[in-house]
């Protein structure tokens, strides 16, 4: 790894999957993986957190949630707030994945609420950004990335961190080709710089999302701009997880 690198970060989207049986036999043969090149962050479903988190103590692996309500408590049945999250163990959350955009009509207004929340509770927001099959057909895929993450930055958080996940990449099995993976998060980090500076944008990570696998890995991440990975499918392996995160060490 090149000395002035970020360092990369890999976090495991679990999704919908898992029980507790799964998720501990999951954490037993993942952290038998010894030292790893990557800061690493699993994001379970929630009922799963509290058996995570108990086997990730003492750790460098961290745990997240998958999403959070911006408010800290009330009458909001079925969603789960950031006190919550802390308490479950987290120091991590989703904002504004694909998946909740779309299943549940998050705006980019809510998804700057929630990143917002995050951060009132210490919580590092993960902000997911990415552009629909349609979109990129449409050749508005930068029009796009920069509404999501101007509207998520707008008095937004100060600490966040970013992931580019195209849409018509996420559990498809159709990666983005590095060029393309590339060109977006140097888009991204371009306009990083406007609103944060140079410094700034240069410390920040931005990873990538969408069909990563221990057979592209390595040649996503030897792209300057990406700074390691957010994982679907592949992550609820452990050893394909372990060799993903290793491919972050490889130097390119
Ligand atoms: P995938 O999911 O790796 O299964 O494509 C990525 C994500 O949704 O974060």
């Amino acid at each position: 790894m090149s000395p002035n690198r970020r360092r990369p970060l890999v976090g495991g989207n679990w999704k919908m999957h898992f029980l507790r049986e799964d998720a501990t036999n999951f954490c037993g043969a993942f952290l038998a993986g010894g030292a790893l090149p990557a800061d690493v962050v699993l994001f379970p479903s929630f009922p799963l957190l509290p058996t995570v988190a108990e086997a990730l103590e003492g750790t460098d692996v961290g745990c997240g949630g998958q999403d959070l309500h911006p408010e800290d408590k009330g009458a909001h049945t079925g969603d789960v707030s950031g006190p919550q999250l802390v308490d479950a163990g987290c120091s991590w959350v989703l904002c504004g994945h694909s998946e909740r955009r779309h299943d549940h009509g998050e705006s980019d207004e809510l998804v700057r609420q929630k990143a917002v929340a995050a951060l009132r509770y210490g919580l590092t927001p993960l902000i997911c950004v990415g552009e629909t099959q349609a979109e990129r057909q449409a050749e508005r895929t930068f029009e796009v990335l920069e509404r999501q993450l101007r509207a998520a930055l707008s008095e937004g958080p100060a600490t966040f961190t970013l992931a580019y996940e195209p849409v018509w990449a996420i559990g498809t099995g159709e990666t983005a080709t590095p060029e393309i993976a590339q060109e977006a998060h140097r888009f991204l980090r371009d306009r990083l710089t406007e609103m944060l500076g140079e410094a700034a944008a240069q410390a920040k990570r931005i990873l990538y999302g969408g069909s990563v696998n221990p057979q592209n890995a390595d040649e996503l991440i030897s792209k300057p701009d990406l700074d390691g990975f957010l994982v679907g499918g592949a992550s609820l392996d452990p050893e394909k997880f372990l060799a993903i995160i290793r491919s972050c060490g490889s130097d390119s």
